[in-house]
C-alpha cells in the first residue's frame, strides 16, 4: 500500500540552521512540504523571504513561500546579523532567484493548508511565532486542525542565548509565543518543543563541518557549507570554541521521524512583564499552577545518531537532486 507522503509547513527565519532544516526536508521523499513561511528573526523579513525563496529555488521545491510579518506583535524588531551574517545566510548569499513570493501573508497560508489538510497538516517554527500567532487569530481551531506542532524554541531552566534567561525565538516575540502556549493548553495533542537544552546537545565540530563541505556537488552545498563556516566563526567569537549548534534540524527531523529524541510533558508558559527575565521560557516541573502540560518537551537526544542521520540525508537527497 503506498503510503501518502507527510504533508509540512515549515514557518522559519533563515537563518543558517533553518536553511539545513529547509534542505533536510526537501531531501527526505516521506515528506511533502507543502508551505514554508518567513518570519523576521535572525534577519528583517526581506532577507529571509530572499533565502526562503533561494533556497527552495536551488533545492527544486516548487513550493509556496509566503512572506509572513515585517514585525512582532508587540516588541521592537531585533535580528542577529552577527549570528547568521549580514544577510541570514553567513559567508553565503542566494540571489534573486526569478521565484516571487505567494500573494497570500504568511498567516493566511497557515490557515489555508490547515483547513487544505484538516488533520493532517504537521506544522513546524523554527524561528519567532508571530505569523502563527497571527493565524491562530484569524483560526482558533488552528491547534485541532493542525495534526501536530513542533516548535523549536525556549530554554527551561537552563540559560538562554539572547538574554541570560531567554532564547531567541522566544524573545523576539514573547507575546506570540504567550498566545501560541494558551492556545495549545487547550488542544487535544500538546506542542512539542525544542528548547535549547535539547538542541545544544546537537554540537557540530570540525569534522562535520568537513562532511558538510564534502556532500557534492548540489549548489545548495556551497551555500550550507558557506553558511555553517560563518555559523562556527560567531560561536568561537561567543567563547563556545570552534563549533556550532544546529537547533532547528533537529526539531524537523524529530518532527518527521519521532526519532533521536524522547520527550516529556511540561506545563509551559512565558514570561511577558520580567524586567530581568521578559521572554524567559518558564517550566512548572512541579505542577504549582495547577495546569494541565500544553508541552511535550524533547529529552534525551541522541546527538550521534541525529548528526549522523542529517549528513547521510542531505547526502543521499543531494545527490539524487543533482542529477534530476
Ligand atoms: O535560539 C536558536 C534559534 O534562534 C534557532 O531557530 C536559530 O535559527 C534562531 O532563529
Ligand atoms: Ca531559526
Amino acid at each position: 500500500m503506498l503510503t501518502r507522503s507527510m504533508p509540512v509547513l515549515l514557518d522559519c527565519d533563515p537563518g543558517i540552521d533553518d536553511a539545513f532544516a529547509l534542505a533536510y526536508l526537501a531531501c527526505r521523499s516521506d515528506v511533502e512540504t507543502v508551505g514554508v513561511v518567513t518570519t523576521a528573526g535572525n534577519v528583517g523579513q526581506d532577507d529571509v523571504l530572499r533565502n526562503a525563496l533561494g533556497l527552495t529555488a536551488l533545492l527544486g521545491a516548487d513550493i509556496p513561500v509566503a512572506r509572513g510579518a515585517d514585525q512582532p506583535l508587540v516588541e521592537p524588531m531585533m535580528t542577529a546579523e552577527e549570528t547568521h551574517g549580514p544577510h541570514g545566510l553567513g559567508h553565503a548569499q542566494v540571489g534573486e532567484c526569478g521565484r516571487r513570493p505567494d500573494e497570500r501573508t504568511g498567516a493566511q497560508l497557515w490557515v489555508d493548508l490547515a483547513r487544505t489538510y484538516p488533520g493532517e497538516l504537521v506544522g513546524i517554527v523554527t524561528g519567532p511565532l508571530t505569523n502563527l500567532a497571527l493565524a491562530l487569530r484569524e483560526e482558533p481551531e488552528l491547534p485541532r486542525l493542525l495534526k501536530r506542532l513542533h516548535v523549536m524554541g525556549g530554554a527551561i531552566n537552563y540559560r538562554g542565548n539572547t538574554g541570560p534567561t531567554s532564547e531567541w525565538n522566544i524573545a523576539v516575540d514573547p507575546e506570540a509565543a504567550h498566545e501560541i502556549f494558551e492556545a495549545w493548553g487547550q488542544a487535544s495533542r500538546r506542542l512539542v518543543l525544542g528548547a535549547l537544552q535539547a538542541t545544544e546537545v546537537i554540537r557540530m565540530d570540525e569534522g562535520h563541518r568537513q562532511a558538510v563541505a564534502e556532500l557534492g556537488d548540489h549548489p545548495v552545498v556551497a551555500v550550507l557549507s558557506d553558511a555553517l563556516r560563518f555559523y562556527f566563526e560567531f560561536h568561537q567569537a561567543d567563547g563556545l570554541g570552534w563549533c556550532a549548534y544546529l537547533h532547528d534540524p533537529l526539531v524537523v527531523a524529530h518532527a518527521v521521524t519521532g526519532r533521536f529524541a524522547r520527550t516529556r510533558p511540561l506545563a509551559v508558559d512565558v514570561e511577558l512583564a520580567g524586567t530581568l527575565t521578559r521572554g524567559q521560557t518558564v517550566g512548572d516541573e512541579l505542577g504549582r499552577w495547577g495546569k494541565e502540560p500544553n508541552v511535550d518537551l524533547l529529552c534525551d537526544v541522541d546527538a550521534e545518531g541525529f548528526i549522523e542521520h542529517l549528513i547521510s540525508t542531505l547526502r543521499e537527497g543531494l545527490t539524487v537532486r543533482s542529477g534530476e
